[in-house]
């Protein structure tokens, strides 16, 4: 039996790298998707996954969900148990536990079936229920996510965005997991729609204790909605700890970026570093030492050059910068520009 604060899944050290079409004189370049990437999710949280366009975000919830060829080190833990780089049955039945919600609640769907034909396929592949007991499943899994019996004989076209992202919720709840990865689930979404997800996915976690990996852009809706929250820059956890921790005193100076880029989260808080200026570098050709220096405000001359930063922590939230922000406060500390 897990208990509440122990970890479900582990990601240790994580490596992921995609080759890149045209060798460089004649040697083979790598596009560095994820780096030793460390993250862990309690039973029962909901943990917010946040960065900029391209940080790798999404890759690190598709190594979690589904088999890769890609990851060129470390591993992932289920439970304790390591489903990466283990036997293929073993990994399969474990990431049966485990399910996926899209961006695209319409391409997630098969619009050749009813939502009650899509949802009873998941009962019938996964054996969850016996063959006579899967219209009334699909009706009870309809339901949980605010549907009415009416709405699993629609095809997915017939209903909108918002019935079609919780039909989306009610499949991935047909296999009954125990973690949930919502990867910018909310994002297609009308803003009021969104608040109705965000509510569905909160009654669930109480409702079920599930735990949920939430994969997002908007920093607004991971403070209302996550208990944690992680930061990525370039394929990296660059920030991670509880959500008001991070979001009241952000130690990183890209996640201080991020925050001072939407000022209705606290319009009277001034953070050095501002709002983030330019573009991240491509992952093909990453920046030296900590990748962020390019457009750090408080770079200094020794985050140019060798190893990506340590993470340092401080309780349970961690920061990777050269410069100690125990104190918490955003002091400049020397810019080197
Ligand atoms: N299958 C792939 N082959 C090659 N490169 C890939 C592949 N999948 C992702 N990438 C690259 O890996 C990096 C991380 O991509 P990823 O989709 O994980 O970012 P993200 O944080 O989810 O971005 P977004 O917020 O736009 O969804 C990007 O540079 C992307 O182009
Ligand atoms: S390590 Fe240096 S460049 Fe990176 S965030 Fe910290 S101060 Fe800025
Ligand atoms: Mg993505």
């Amino acid at each position: 039996m897990l208990n509440a604060q122990w970890p479900l899944l582990e990601v240790d050290a994580l490596s992921v790298k995609f080759p890149v079409a045209g060798a460089l004189f004649g040697a083979k370049r790598w596009l560095h998707a994820l780096s030793d990437v460390h993250l862990q999710l309690r039973k029962g949280e909901i943990l917010g996954l946040v960065g900029e366009s391209g940080s790798g975000k999404s890759t690190l919830g598709r190594a979690i969900i589904l088999p890769q060829e890609n990851i060129s080190g470390g591993c992932i833990r289920f439970e304790g148990r390591p489903i990466t780089g283990g036997l293929k049955s073993d990994m399969a039945r474990m990431r049966q536990q485990m399910a996926m919600v899209f961006q695209d609640p319409f391409a997630s769907l098969n619009p050749r079936q009813t939502i009650g034909e899509s949802i009873a396929e998941v009962l019938r592949v996964h054996r969850k229920v016996p063959k006579d007991r899967i219209p009334a499943r699909v009706d009870e899994l309809l339901a949980e996510v605010g549907l009415r019996p009416e709405h699993g004989k629609r095809r997915p076209h017939a209903l909108s965005g918002g019935q079609c992202q919780r039909a989306g919720i009610a499949r991935a709840l047909a296999i009954e997991p125990q973690l949930i990865v919502a990867d910018e689930c909310v994002s297609a979404l009308d803003v009021s729609i969104q608040g109705q997800i965000i509510n569905l996915l909160m009654s669930l976690r109480e409702k079920k204790g599930l735990t949920i990996l939430f994969i997002a852009h908007d920093l607004a809706i991971v403070r209302r909605l996550c208990d944690r929250v992680a930061v990525m820059y370039l394929g990296r956890i660059v920030e991670e700890g509880p959500v008001e921790a991070v979001f009241s005193q952000p130690r990183h100076p890209y996640t201080a970026g991020l925050i001072a880029a939407i000022p209705e989260i606290d319009p009277h808080k001034t953070l050095a570093g501002s709002a983030l200026v330019g573009e991240p570098p491509s992952p093909i050709a990453r920046p030296a030492g900590c990748a962020f220096h390019p457009r750090c405000p408080v770079a200094q001359v020794q985050c140019r050059s060798g190893n990506a930063p340590e993470t340092r922590h401080f309780a349970d939230h961690g920061y990777a910068c050269v410069l100690d922000r125990s104190g918490g406060e955003f002091v400049n500390q020397g810019v080197v520009k």
